[in-house]
């Protein structure tokens, strides 16, 4: 209860923030730092961005990360591929899994979707097994898709 209403405050914050911004780079920049400002079971959040058949690295609250990950290909390059999102209880489960911090457990990833075409992936990390269900899930869509109005 206290987690889903603080995504709904979240998101509330964030429209506000981005409603009359149309700077991409600038909007996904803050998204990223109010996440990672608000929970702190979050342990590394930020944006992928679609480049082609690779996903690039984009604004992110955390550690340095992976640069570039092709479409395909692990949780954020899967998301993309399948435009789904996918929650991963154990990391150390997940088949081709791209390990950016050892001490990642669980992770998030949500498709950011304009027109029926993927614009990029929001990731989430976080330090405890098992962080993430279907609560995360639904709010964390809303703000993809209030994310890829903007974009
Ligand atoms: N674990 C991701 C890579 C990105 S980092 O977690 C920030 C993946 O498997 O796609």
């Amino acid at each position: 209860m206290v987690k889903q209403r603080k995504y709904k405050e979240t998101v509330k914050q964030i429209k506000a923030l981005v409603e009359d911004e149309n700077e991409i780079i600038a909007n996904l920049a803050n998204i990223s730092a109010i996440l990672k400002q608000n929970f702190d079971s979050f342990s590394w959040c930020g944006f992928y961005i679609r480049k082609g058949k690779k996903l690039v690295l984009g604004p992110f609250q955390g550690k340095p990360a992976c640069m570039k990950i092709e479409i395909g290909k692990g949780l954020c390059g899967k998301c993309a591929a399948e435009k789904r999102s996918i929650i991963a209880p154990d990391v150390s489960k997940f088949p081709g899994y791209i390990s950016c911090d050892s001490k990642t457990r669980s992770e998030i990833v949500i498709p950011i979707i304009k027109k029926r075409k993927v614009k990029g992936v929001l990731d989430i990390d976080s330090r405890k097994l098992n962080a993430f269900n279907k609560d995360d899930e639904k709010y964390l869509t809303r703000l993809a898709a209030l994310i890829s109005k903007i974009w």
